[in-house]
């Protein structure tokens, strides 16, 4: 896995280059998904830097939270940003494989168990997806997020002129949450699913290359020849613009459906 996929600095800037530049307000987006839930016990399974969280501790009713991460520099910014709003949360520093035999986790039941941008670096997607349906009280809610279809088409296009994407990278950004997500919660859940499309746009070569440094797909080696190329665009053109494309799906125990 890259190393980027944890670094705390890295998610922070790429998060940051979303909100500047987007056109579109995903907290926003995630937040219309929770006013529909219901739920006083949450779990974040890959909470990063408390991006879910802290709309979670904002919800009135909410008791209980449990965030888990790899990473302890993005577990130390969840816990201030939840200092911050008073709420008290259990971050655990654990990776997804092993989180389900944590105190903070194993024989307990949840309302709410998501997991938002990060189920696809699991070992076996599969199997911590089935973990995290089994952690639901009855009418609870898995909630998993992530990239789908035509996500960053135009970067990925520009950038494959120079090198191959990893495989892993493209099917996790495109086609991850379609295969490898929706078959096992629409099987064992009542699932609905949302889409949102955000487009990004980069209003300058540095501001460009500044997101893709940060992201799992850089390559030191091409960085050069793709600089080139994104100088040749700024050259004809005010601004790069990168569609992200996000699925939200959303699964029920006992079958009953958002908003219903
Ligand atoms: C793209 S970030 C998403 C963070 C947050 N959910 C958000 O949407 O802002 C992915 C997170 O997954 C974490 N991660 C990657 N592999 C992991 C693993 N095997 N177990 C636990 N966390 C992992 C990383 O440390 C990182 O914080």
């Amino acid at each position: 896995m890259s190393e980027r996929a944890l670094n705390s600095a890295s998610l922070v800037t790429r998060a940051d280059g979303n909100k500047r530049f987007g056109e579109a307000d995903f907290d926003a987006w995630v937040q219309a998904i929770l006013n529909e839930l219901s739920f006083a016990r949450a779990l974040d399974i890959c909470c990063g830097t408390g991006n879910q969280l802290v709309l979670y501790a904002a919800r009135p009713g909410v008791t209980h939270l449990v965030g888990i991460d790899l990473s302890a520099d993005s577990l130390a910014r969840a816990r201030a940003r939840l200092e911050a709003l008073g709420a008290a949360c259990a971050l655990v520093e654990v990776a997804m494989e092993e989180a389900f035999a944590e105190p903070a986790v194993a024989g307990r039941r949840f309302d709410l168990v998501s997991c938002c941008y990060g189920l696809y670096y699991a070992r076996d997607p599969g199997q911590t997806l089935g973990h995290m349906i089994a952690r639901l009280t009855d009418g609870g809610a898995a909630l998993v997020v992530g990239p789908y279809g035509d996500n960053n088409a135009a970067l990925f296009t520009l950038l494959q002129r120079h090198f191959p994407l990893p495989p892993l990278v493209l099917s996790s950004a495109t086609t991850f949450m379609e295969e490898a997500v929706l078959p096992i919660m629409r099987q064992r859940l009542g699932l609905e699913v949302r889409t949102f499309v955000n487009r990004v746009r980069y209003p300058s070569a540095a501001a460009l290359l500044d997101y893709w440094r940060a992201s799992t797909f850089f390559s030191a080696p091409h960085e050069g020849a793709v600089a080139r190329d994104i100088a040749a665009h700024f050259e004809r053109h005010e601004a790069f613009v990168v569609e992200k494309h996000v699925m939200a799906a959303i699964g029920r125990k006992l079958g009953s459906k958002v908003g219903s």
